[in-house]
């Protein structure tokens, strides 16, 4: 009986020995797993805080470069407009226009927001014009029409070769803001959807502000003489679903034209 006994404590003994040796193997084990996961979290939390440290760097380097591609355009589109001394918030209004007109007529919100952006450059060949013509009081003859048409061909020639989204698309715009809906306008002759919708957008925008700015060649005219042209211009000079978005969204066009009102002189 003692010898059974014995035999069982010892084995007993024996197991729990073995059992000793292997939870203390797993102890360590799980000890040194602790260790290289300390140690490849500090290097991944390290490779993060890096990583993280880069991007905040090349997104403010993406917007000190979207900034001042803002506003070197602006700053461009003011230039070409101070030259012809055009009204002061001339390319501000047909900014806020152009976008208004991009949304309602379907273009994203981006497109929209690009075309804002672009739209102030539509006279930037203007520089190139000779002062005389720019900002002579009158009508002009012939060959000074067809110099002051020259604007829209030179803008694009100034901006074309960039490789930027956006002015690219102020090339566009600045080369098919004098298209008309039925073919008769310049520089190309463009007709209907052949003209970028950009350029259809532009043309009206900045038709409706030149309309009812003064300029050094004509007065402002009143509201019901622009309403009635735009009637009569729907399909010929505009294309009719802008002309359509324009008499439907009225309210939204007026607003703008009154916060950007020019400041007497
Ligand atoms: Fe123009
Ligand atoms: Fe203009």
């Amino acid at each position: 009986m003692i010898t059974h006994e014995n035999k069982l404590i010892s084995e007993i003994e024996a197991l729990k020995i073995e059992f000793e040796k292997t939870t203390d193997k797993l102890i360590k084990d799980v000890r040194r797993q602790d260790k290289i996961m300390i140690r490849s979290d500090k290097r991944q939390q390290q490779e993060y805080d890096e990583l993280q440290t880069k991007f905040e760097e090349v997104a403010a380097l993406q917007k000190e470069i979207e900034d001042t591609q803002k506003e070197v355009v602006f700053t461009m589109g003011a230039i070409g407009e101070s030259r012809s001394k055009e009204t002061g918030n001339h390319v501000k209004r047909v900014a806020e226009y152009s976008k208004i007109l991009a949304l309602h007529y379907g273009l994203s919100i981006e497109q929209a927001e690009m075309l804002k952006q672009a739209s102030p450059m539509h006279d930037i060949g203007k520089v190139a014009i000779p002062d005389a013509i720019l900002n002579k009081p009158g009508r002009f003859d012939e060959s000074e029409r067809r110099i002051m048409d020259t604007h829209a061909a030179l803008g694009y020639e100034m901006l074309k070769s960039s490789n930027r989204p956006l002015l690219k698309l102020a090339a566009t715009v600045a080369y098919e803001h004098h298209e008309k809906w039925d073919g008769s306008g310049y520089p190309q002759g463009l007709k209907g959807e052949d003209i970028n919708i950009n350029g259809r957008i532009t043309a009206l925008a900045d038709v409706f502000d030149a309309l009812g700015s003064d300029r050094v060649y004509k007065k402002a005219w009143d509201e019901e003489k622009i309403f009635k042209l735009f009637k009569e211009e729907r399909g010929k000079h505009f294309d009719p679903k802008l002309v359509d978005i324009f008499f439907d969204n009225l309210e939204e066009f007026l607003e703008v034209r009154d916060r950007f009102k020019d400041i007497e002189s």
